[in-house]
This record gives structure tokens, C-alpha cells and sequence, in this order.
């Protein structure tokens, strides 16, 4: 199983879908493993933003996540990074494809709704930033075996 941190951006939240956007995990057969409603702030986007400092999207970037309240989210599954990345489409909504998150609810790069672990070593970093060991559920559901194989 692998684990995967997904973001409901401020967007999302402002915007009412987080539950149209936890259901398009949650249809998938995706186990949620955590899940709280926080406001970041900017030392902690700083540290999740890291890799672009210095881009020239990067000050808008840390504005836009810590502008309002996000939803974020410890998701697993069999191959469960790729499958949240594709779920959620690509970076621009623009080039997205129609039944993805960002295709079907947004527009432009800088409002794209979603953030998702873009690799196991991301996944390994992003997610201590944001939730304790403790926070994060090990358990079976019922369906699972119709959802696993
Ligand atoms: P994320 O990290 O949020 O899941 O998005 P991503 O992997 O698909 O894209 P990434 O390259 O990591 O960029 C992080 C976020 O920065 C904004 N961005 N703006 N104006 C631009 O050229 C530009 N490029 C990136 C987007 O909000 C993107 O999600
Ligand atoms: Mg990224």
C-alpha cells in the first residue's frame, strides 16, 4: 500500500467541493487514512513549497495556499500517488483532461484546486509536514477485498 498527501486547496474550500472532490477519491476505491481542515501558515508552506523557491510562480503560490483554509488528506492505495495525480489532471486546467479534478472544476494554473504528491519521495517528506503518526489510520474496510485484488 502506498500513501500519498492530497490537498483540497483554498479554492476548493472557498468554492464548496470538498466533497465533490473527496468522492472523486473516494469512487476510485482510494482509502482515506487522514483528514483535517487547517489553515497553513507561511512557514509551513515555505517548508512544503521548498522545491519551487525562486520560481517565478513561487510568491503567488505561497499567497494563494495560505489565503484560506485548506482540506488535507492521507490517502492510500495500490500505486495510490500515480492514481491521485491522474485523478486530479494535469498542473493547468487548461490542459487537463475532461473527468479529471482540474478539468472539470477550474480554469487556470494558479486556482487548479488540488495538490497530490508527485512521487514516493515527495509523499515521504510532504506527509510528516502535515500530520503526526498518530493521526494516520491503519485499518481494513469490508469493501476492500471488492477494491484490492
Ligand atoms: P501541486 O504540487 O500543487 O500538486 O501541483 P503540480 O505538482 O501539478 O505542479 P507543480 O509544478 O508542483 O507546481 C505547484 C503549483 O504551483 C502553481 N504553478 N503555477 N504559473 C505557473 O507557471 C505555475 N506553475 C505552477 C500551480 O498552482 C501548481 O499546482
Ligand atoms: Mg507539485
Amino acid at each position: 500500500m502506498e500513501r500519498t498527501l492530497v490537498i483540497i486547496k483554498p479554492d476548493g474550500v472557498q468554492r464548496g467541493l470538498i466533497g465533490q472532490i473527496v468522492t472523486r477519491f473516494e469512487q476510485r476505491g482510494l482509502r482515506l487514512a487522514a483528514m483535517k481542515l487547517i489553515r497553513i501558515d507561511q512557514a509551513l508552506a515555505e517548508r512544503h513549497y521548498a522545491i519551487h523557491k525562486g520560481k517565478p510562480f513561487y510568491e503567488p503560490l505561497i499567497h494563494y495556499i495560505t489565503s484560506s483554509p485548506v482540506v488535507v488528506m492521507v490517502i492510500e492505495g495500490n500505486q495510490a500517488i500515480e492514481i491521485v495525480r491522474r485523478t486530479m489532471g494535469a498542473t493547468n486546467p487548461t490542459e487537463a483532461t475532461p473527468g479529471t479534478i482540474r478539468a472539470d472544476f477550474g480554469l487556470e494554473i494558479g486556482r487548479n484546486l488540488v495538490h497530490g504528491s508527485d512521487g514516493p519521495d515527495t509523499a515521504a517528506y510532504e506527509i510528516p509536514l502535515f500530520f503526526d503518526e498518530d493521526e494516520i489510520l491503519s485499518y481494513q474496510r469490508d469493501t476492500d477485498r471488492w477494491i484490492f485484488e
